[in-house]
Order: C-alpha cells, then structure tokens, then sequence
C-alpha cells in the first residue's frame, strides 16, 4: 500500500484527522553512524508522551515507528478479510521463529512463538511430569507470577517447594550461587532461576548453576523476560532446559509476543498448556504454539522490532543501557540519604535506589505528580525504593530532570 493510502486508511480506522497522522509522512531520515546523533535518531523514531518521562521502560517498551506502522499495516490489511490475510497470507511464523533463534543462541526448532514471558515460563512449570515429593528450586525474589504457578501445583499435587533467599544486592556471583547449591537434595528435580531480577535488576551468573543442575540430571528453568535484547543472552551457552521471554520488553516488539526456549532433547518431556492436535509430534517445539486464534498482525510485527534491534546492534544497544544507568545511578549515589539497592558490577539498564524517609508508592508518586517523571514503585521483601528504567530513546537531558527531581527531595 503507498503510504499516503495507508497513512489515510489508518486515519479512518483510528478516528482521527488526517492531520493527526500526517507527520508519519516526513521521511525516515538515514540514521548517523555513531555518537549521539545516532541516539538522537533512535530517539526521533519512538513516540513519545506529550508531557512524561518514562523512566518505566522495565514493565513495557513502547515500540518504534518502523514496528508500529508495520502492525497498522498488517492490521488494516487483516481487517479486510481476516480469515483469508490472517490466516493464508499472514501467518508465516517460520522466518520470524528463524531471526529469533539466532538472537537468542538456539536452533528455530526450539523456539515457539507465545504472548509472554507468563505464557513461555507457566507452560513449562505446568508441563513438566512431576511426582508428590518431587522438589523444586526457587528464589523468593523470582517473579510473582511464576512463583504462583508453582505453589499451585505444591497446594494441588504435592510438589515440595524449596526456598533461597538471594543476598541482594551483591557483586559477587559465588554469594548468588551458593544458597542453590546448598538447597539442592537427591530430590531436587527443577531449578527455576531468575536471569535478571525485576525487583533491582540484579544479574545472576545463571550459567554457573544451569552446569551444576546439568550434572545432577536437575532440569533448569530460566526467566529471561529482563535480559534478552538487553544485555546478550545466548540460551545454548547459558545451558538451561527451558526459558521465557517477552518480546513486548527490551526487544519492542508488539505488546503481547513472547518466546519459549526448550532444549531440543527436552521438548518431548514437557506437555503443552494447551493440547496440541494428535498430529503435532511430541518433540515438535511448535506443539507449543496450539493457542487458537491469536493476532497475527501483532506476531508478524515481532519481524519490525528484530530490524530495529539490529539496526541498533545488541551490543551497542546494551553498552549503551548501561551507560544510561550509569551516568544517572553515579550521580544519585552522590547526593545525601540514596542508597543504592543494585549491583553495580551485576547489572544493566535497570537500578533501583532507595531514598531515606520516603516509603516506595508515596516517591513514584511524587516524582510523576510534582516532576512528571514514570518510575515503579519497589516495595518487595525489605527493598523500599523506586526503580528507574531507561531505553534506547532516553536522553540524558531527561535523566538531568531526573536527577534535579531526587536533589529536590
Ligand atoms: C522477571 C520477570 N519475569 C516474568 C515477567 C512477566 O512478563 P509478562 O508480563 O510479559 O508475561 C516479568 C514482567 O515484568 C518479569 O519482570
């Protein structure tokens, strides 16, 4: 479709003017090399809220231009005809199962196209044959959702759940390591780890454990909503059996796509949450995928996001996350009453600090109502604070407004 034809459709559709949609006319300007008129061209390529900083980009990303239009596109186009586009010309799951599987260190027949990390990571801990007594691994700080899951197979089947508490924050991977090690028993059959913990964005050496897991004949889970198209993830080198991703996180995908990971040697031995068809092959990762209808224009918009990551190049973009953290997390660390609760030496884009006297929801609170500034209100376990989340288009003049806000408190 031309793009004033689809830019006019898309004004229909959405309700709005012309007018309201016309500077998606102005073409894409040919990005700099490098420096920071290349992040300024990252900038100019997401949308952004008239009067926010969001500086909330741990529990969603927005996605860039290129993505949302091809999802426009792909959306208008299915509403024609959805029977037909959707499913006979649409579907095409293949290519994009492909460029994920080279993002991620897998082969593409290990990896299936899900909503989310949920999604990826509950159709593994449901799936898995456990018996009465069988033991589970997991971290107090691992996500909520997921720790749900288990205690609902403990509370219906009896598995027993086996708790670490991580000393958080730390630098040092031996501290992470040893409360698994110490909680493993000859009935230990699961370990469910956290690759980057949402609380504080604490890194755990993951590989470490996946190698000794591997050596017990323990099955390992890894929660990689956080950590994948952020910093490298590599699911083969990492060495788990399986691991959950959401697209809709760091890579930018549409609000709704994740990845599951399964070994090759394991995807026979995990069931899927929804009853593949008799015909799909045990061993076959796209048993996974046996959702019934589900917007094909949101998946299909995942090949957008992946053009735009490597545009930016995985290394690039999370040198340039770290160095995002770092410039404002130094410089808050300067001023009185903040106290770090991240790792500086274990973490990425995402920190979290605390600030004397001010209890977690009433700061969020503030920094939006007073500073209009979007941070995430951490209250978990005996860590007050408020976690700040930078992206790709985040300009370090708005970290300044950032750091102007916390001086003010
Ligand atoms: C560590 C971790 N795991 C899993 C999830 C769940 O992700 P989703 O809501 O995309 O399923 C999140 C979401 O923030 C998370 O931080």
């Amino acid at each position: 479709m031309e793009r004033r034809t689809f830019l006019q459709a898309l004004a229909v559709w959405l309700g709005l003017p012309f007018e309201a949609v016309r500077h998606w006319e102005r073409p894409r300007p040919m990005p700099p090399d490098e420096g920071e008129d290349f992040w300024a061209w990252v900038r100019s390529e997401f949308p952004r809220h008239s009067s926010l900083i969001n500086l909330n980009n741990g529990g969603v990303s927005p996605h860039p231009r290129p993505v949302l239009e091809a999802f426009f596109r792909l959306e208008l186009a299915a509403n024609e005809a959805p029977a037909y586009v959707m499913w006979r010309q649409q579907d095409q799951k293949e290519p994009i199962r492909q460029r994920l599987a080279r993002l991620c260190g897998a082969d593409p027949e290990e990896i299936a196209l899900v909503r989310n990390s949920t999604e990826a990571l509950e159709t593994v801990i449901f799936g898995l044959d456990l018996r009465r007594g069988d033991e589970v691994i997991l971290a107090e700080s691992d996500y909520p959702s997921m720790v749900a899951a288990w205690k609902q197979r403990e509370a219906r089947e009896g598995i027993q759940l086996r708790w670490v508490r991580l000393p958080l924050p730390s630098d040092d991977p031996e501290a992470l390591i040893a409360p698994y090690l110490e909680a493993i028993t000859p009935r230990t059959r699961v370990l469910h780890l956290t690759h980057l913990i949402n609380w504080t964005g604490q890194i755990v050496p993951v590989e470490r454990l996946t190698a000794e897991a591997r050596k017990r004949n323990i099955f390992t889970i890894v929660d990689a909503a956080h950590s994948f198209a952020h910093i490298l993830v590599d699911f083969r080198a990492m060495g788990c059996d399986a691991a959950g991703v959401s697209l809709h996180k760091w890579l930018c995908a549409p609000f709704g796509t994740g990845l599951l990971y399964v070994r090759k040697e394991k995807i026979a031995s995990i069931w899927p949450l929804f009853a593949a068809p008799p015909e799909r092959k045990a061993d076959d990762i796209r048993k996974f995928e046996h959702l019934g209808t589900r917007s094909i224009p949101t998946e299909q918009a995942i090949s957008a996001a992946i053009d735009f990551h490597e545009q930016i190049g995985a290394v690039r973009k999370r040198d340039r996350l770290i160095a995002l953290k770092n410039y404002w997390l130094e410089a808050a660390l300067k001023l009185p009453k903040i106290k770090p609760l991240t790792s500086q030496r274990l973490s990425a884009g995402l920190a979290t600090i605390q600030v004397e006297g001010w209890e977690p929801a009433k700061l969020a609170d503030h920094l939006l109502e007073k500073h209009r500034i979007l941070t995430a209100a951490i209250d978990w376990n005996g860590l007050k604070g408020v976690r700040i989340t930078p992206h790709v288009y985040t300009s370090f003049s708005e970290l300044d407004r950032l750091l102007e806000a916390l001086q003010k408190l």
